[in-house]
Order: C-alpha cells, then sequence, then structure tokens
C-alpha cells in the first residue's frame, strides 16, 4: 500500500520545519507497522513517543473499524504537529493523543493492549517493556526501534556509545525473558518484534 498523499505532506512538513526529522519512520517502517496491525488484528495499539505523528497514522490505517491508537508525547510543540495532521485525517477518530511522560503515562494505562509499538527516548525502552508487558494480551506484539542502531549494537561495549548500549542491553533483556519470543528485522534501524506467550506464571 502507498503512502497517502497525507502522509507524504506530513513527511515534508516535518522535515522542512522540525528540528531532528531523520526520527520519522518513513515510509518502509510505516508500511511495515501498518502491515504488523493489519496481520495481528490488533484492536489497542499505543505508541511510546508521537513525534510527528508519522507511524501513528500508518498503525491507524491497518486497525479494523472500532480499534483505537493512544500515542504518548512529552513534547508540546511535537504533539501539536501531531494532532495539525490527525484532525486532517479521515481515522482521526481512532487516535487518543496523550501529553506526557512516557512511563507516568503507561503506568496510568490499564489495557490489555494487543501492539506496542516503544520509539521514544532509548535509555527508557527497559522500563517501557517492564510496564507494557503485563499490561499486553497473550499473543500481543511489542515492536521496539533503532534496536540495531546503526550496527553499533554489534560494536564491543568500549566501541559503543549510550544509546547502542541501551539498545544492546535492551535485546539481551528480551532474548533472555522466557515470557516472549523475538525477532528482529532488518527494517530501516532494527525493530524488535517481541510476541507475548506467557503472562508470567510457571
Ligand atoms: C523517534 S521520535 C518518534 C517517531 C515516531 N514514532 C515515528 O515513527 O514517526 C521520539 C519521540 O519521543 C518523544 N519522547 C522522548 N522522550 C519521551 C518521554 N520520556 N516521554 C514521552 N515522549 C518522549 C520525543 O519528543 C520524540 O517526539
Amino acid at each position: 500500500m502507498p503512502e497517502s498523499d497525507l502522509l507524504r505532506q506530513l513527511r515534508e512538513d516535518t522535515y522542512r520545519t522540525i528540528a531532528r526529522p531523520y526520527m520519522l519512520s518513513g515510509p518502509l517502517q510505516g508500511a511495515a507497522l501498518r502491515m504488523l496491525v493489519a496481520m495481528s488484528g490488533a484492536r489497542h495499539v499505543v505508541e511510546v513517543g508521537t513525534f510527528t505523528g508519522y507511524a501513528t497514522l500508518w498503525m491507524a490505517e491497518g486497525l479494523p473499524a472500532g480499534g483505537k491508537i493512544y500515542t504518548i508525547e512529552s513534547d508540546a510543540a511535537h504533539a501539536a504537529f501531531a494532532q495539525r495532521y490527525f484532525d486532517q485525517s479521515p481515522l482521526n477518530y481512532r487516535i487518543f493523543p496523550l501529553l506526557g511522560r512516557a512511563l507516568e503515562v503507561l503506568q496510568s494505562l490499564d489495557g490489555p493492549f494487543d501492539l506496542a509499538f516503544i520509539d521514544a527516548d532509548k535509555g527508557g525502552y527497559e522500563a517501557y517493556y517492564d510496564v507494557l508487558l503485563p499490561r499486553m494480551r497473550l499473543g500481543g506484539l511489542i515492536i521496539a526501534d533503532n534496536v540495531l542502531f546503526r550496527g553499533e549494537v554489534l560494536h564491543t561495549a568500549a566501541q559503543q556509545g549510550n544509546t547502542a548500549r541501551y539498545m544492546a542491553q535492551f535485546n539481551h533483556k528480551i532474548r533472555n525473558d522466557w515470557r516472549v519470543e523475538n525477532v528482529i528485522l532488518p527494517i530501516r534501524d532494527g525493530l524488535n518484534v517481541i510476541r507475548k506467550i506467557s503472562d508470567g506464571t510457571l
């Protein structure tokens, strides 16, 4: 499915007017996220890190009628930019933006969620995962972005910067968590697709 005109305008507007526009997911990852939402039959989705709303709108396209996506952003300017585009989308009714720090907002949500997309500050990923996992339905997906961090996760610890180290630690934690199975898809900067296979009781 091609990028819609609205998504193209949003992407171009982001690159023209917003600092660090490369944080936006891009058309390949957007299409992959939409397909993962649709393939998994997700009805309740949460995104951690809205930025300008690009991935939010792609994932909203993958939802069935009655589906909902909550999207969390702490930067008011980013949230306001995204809202201008959500307001122009016929899928706006599926989108519930939440302004605030991700950890506190996630703790205030009950779930259960069918799919979560983690794409905010990299040092927070482990905490977001810990709060999210009990809120996911069995079989639900947590998808974490930038887990290859330009390939730097494969460097030695001494060669890694903070972000690569956070990502390597996060991937290691997931690999060793018996409550989930996972695969890292080398799409863009790496998507760790994590599926909850146990509710944590032995
Ligand atoms: C990589 S961008 C998100 C990109 C977006 N998901 C997309 O695919 O186009 C990360 C966003 O997370 C936000 N953010 C960073 N730390 C956060 C936090 N602790 N709580 C909520 N949002 C945060 C940033 O302001 C930024 O807009």
